[in-house]
């Protein structure tokens, strides 16, 4: 028996594959093709004070190895997340995480407020790092001060897992990460999208409707591997890591690197199932190289000047 488990703050997860907001909704739209709770946990789509349509289309574009993204923050209000969307998560059964985002600390404030009083609700992912909104969003993230400020004060009301999702958009996430963490987080998840576009070279316009929108996909993986490794070097909380996950050997590499769980984004456009196939094929590796627990992994580099 290999022992995938493992713990995010108060969170303890059956293994350590988890979807990355913004790519599953709110979970029950995947239920109509596999199991869901099969994940460690799921976290949905960024959840505001108010609802939003969103930006205007089109607010998608390929790239050779990612795709961009430019949702802006389009989702059902927290009312109706409370009201209606929840009664429809009551078949999942692992745990449930809600990212959260807001265009001022009050409004972040107000709704993890909210969300600490539902059992059914286990933990938040703070978005303070949307690339695709012009109010809040990254324009937070990318500020330790706002970062600190927010996290702060979130965690006066909030006493569940609390993780903070990072931009990659920074001259140095390691000062990010600190202030995170200074100000109470239990978890950092990291990188959300890197900064990108695309131009149609007949009409001379941007693909996105916004301009510049947010890159994932394979394309962003090296990044996100080196930023996982920078921070999980200087912080003492666990590290999710994010960017370009798309196979098993891909999760094990984020672990080595530092990550203690990873979230999976881009891949379920591609292969909705794919990351429910990674579980056997990551025992695999750990019983052929004799680890007995997942959490062994984490921060396991091999290399001379690891310091
Ligand atoms: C959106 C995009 C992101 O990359 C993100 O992390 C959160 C939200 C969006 O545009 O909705």
């Amino acid at each position: 028996m290999i022992d995938l488990s493992v713990s995010i703050g108060s969170l303890k997860l059956k293994n350590p594959l988890l979807p990355a907001s913004g790519t599953f909704g709110y979970g029950t739209e995947m239920m109509k093709f596999y199991d869901v709770n099969q994940y460690g946990a799921i976290i949905t789509k960024s959840l505001t004070l108010e609802a939003r349509s969103g930006n205007n289309m089109p607010r998608i574009a390929e790239t050779n190895c990612g795709m961009l993204n430019s949702i802006g923050l389009a989702n059902v209000g927290l009312d109706t997340f409370i009201n209606k969307t929840l009664d429809t998560l009551q078949n999942i059964t692992t745990p449930i995480i809600v990212n959260i985002a807001g265009s001022t600390i009050d409004e972040y404030v107000a709704i993890a407020r909210q969300l600490s009083s539902l059992r059914k609700i286990k933990g938040i992912e703070v978005n303070v790092s949307c690339p695709n909104v012009k109010q809040g969003g990254m324009a937070f993230g990318t500020d330790p001060d706002i970062t600190s400020n927010i996290v702060s004060s979130i965690r006066k009301i909030y006493d569940k897992t609390l993780i903070v999702k990072l931009s990659p958009n920074v001259t140095d996430i390691g000062i990010i990460a600190q202030s995170a963490v200074d100000a109470g987080a239990d978890a950092l998840s990291l990188i959300n999208t890197v900064l990108g576009m695309r131009i149609d070279i007949n009409t001379r316009k941007p693909l996105l409707s916004t301009i510049t929108g947010g890159l994932s996909g394979p394309a962003i993986k090296p990044i996100a591997l080196a930023k996982v490794f920078q921070v999980a070097k200087s912080v003492d909380v666990p590290i999710i890591g994010i960017g370009g996950i798309t196979s098993w050997e891909d999760v094990i590499e984020f672990l080595i690197a530092g990550a203690t769980a990873v979230e999976i984004g881009s891949l379920h456009f591609i292969d909705p199932s794919g990351p429910q196939l990674m579980l056997d094929e990551i025992k695999n590796y750990c019983r052929k190289n004799s680890i007995h627990k997942i959490t062994e992994l984490t921060n396991s580099l091999e290399a001379e000047n690891n310091d």
